[in-house]
């Protein structure tokens, strides 16, 4: 089967207090989205990637893709006002059914190649895979005012990252059931397929430093791990 990536880039980046969306702030003299897509356009394993970005940035974006050769970006698609509506964007302009599509934030770019190739490979036997790390916080749940609900035993908690991956079909029945479902906003494409009850979701050991560029002190650590990338 086609192996597609999708760069998910439509966010405004309002947490980041800044004008321009995080996928386009500079790191080590280029974008963000510059340092994802040399990730993943130059994994083997990759066939084809689409971006989806906001149309306000899209000739930003352009004269990105013509700066630098990328051979592997077949699409430039419009994204929505949530994640979800982006990732649909994306996950309908992939025609195969049996494609395996993994889905990035393109304000991941420390993603490896060792993660794309382990989730690829759980694609054949699973239909959908998710990447997690530990949480090393101890994580709580409060209700609305504020008190503690629930302490979960952090050893089954993970922090859900970036790539998920799934089989094409999968993906597709889940936003279609999305959109018929009025109202209905879940964080990411994983929790619409446990909603819809679509199967199991494999879980692929993540990195610590494929952190999401988020808020403008994750800059700063992004510079660092760039270090010692090039080491
Ligand atoms: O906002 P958040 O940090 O969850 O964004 C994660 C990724 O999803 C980012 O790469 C962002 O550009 C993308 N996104 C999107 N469309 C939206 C919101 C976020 O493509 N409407």
């Amino acid at each position: 089967p086609k192996r597609y990536c999708i760069l998910l880039a439509a966010g405004s980046g309002n947490r980041m207090n800044f004008p321009t969306p995080k996928q386009f702030l500079k790191l080590a003299g280029r974008t963000i989205i510059e340092h994802t897509l040399d990730m993943v356009d130059g994994h083997p394993e990759v066939d084809e990637i689409f971006i989806v970005t906001d149309r306000d940035y899209r000739s930003f974006l352009e004269e990105i893709l013509l700066r630098n050769h990328y051979a592997k970006v077949t699409k430039v698609l419009n994204g929505g006002a949530s994640r979800r509506e982006s990732s649909a964007s994306g996950i309908f302009a992939v025609e195969e059914d049996d494609a395996l599509v993994l889905l990035h934030d393109a304000v991941r770019p420390f993603l490896s190649h060792r993660i794309i190739s382990d989730c690829y490979r759980a694609l054949e036997t699973h239909a959908s895979v998710d990447v997690a790390v530990p949480a090393v916080d101890t994580i709580i749940e409060v209700d609305e005012a504020d008190a503690i609900a629930a302490i979960p035993n952090r050893a089954r908690l993970r922090r859900g990252q970036t790539p998920q991956g799934f089989r094409a079909s999968v993906l597709r029945e889940a936003h279609e059931r999305a959109m018929a479902d009025e109202g209905v906003e879940v964080t990411d494409d994983c929790g619409l397929i446990l909603r819809y009850g679509l199967g199991e979701v494999h879980v692929v050991e993540g990195e610590e430093r494929n952190i999401k560029i988020t808020y403008p002190e994750d800059l700063y650590l992004a510079d660092k791990i760039f270090q010692l990338k090039t080491v």
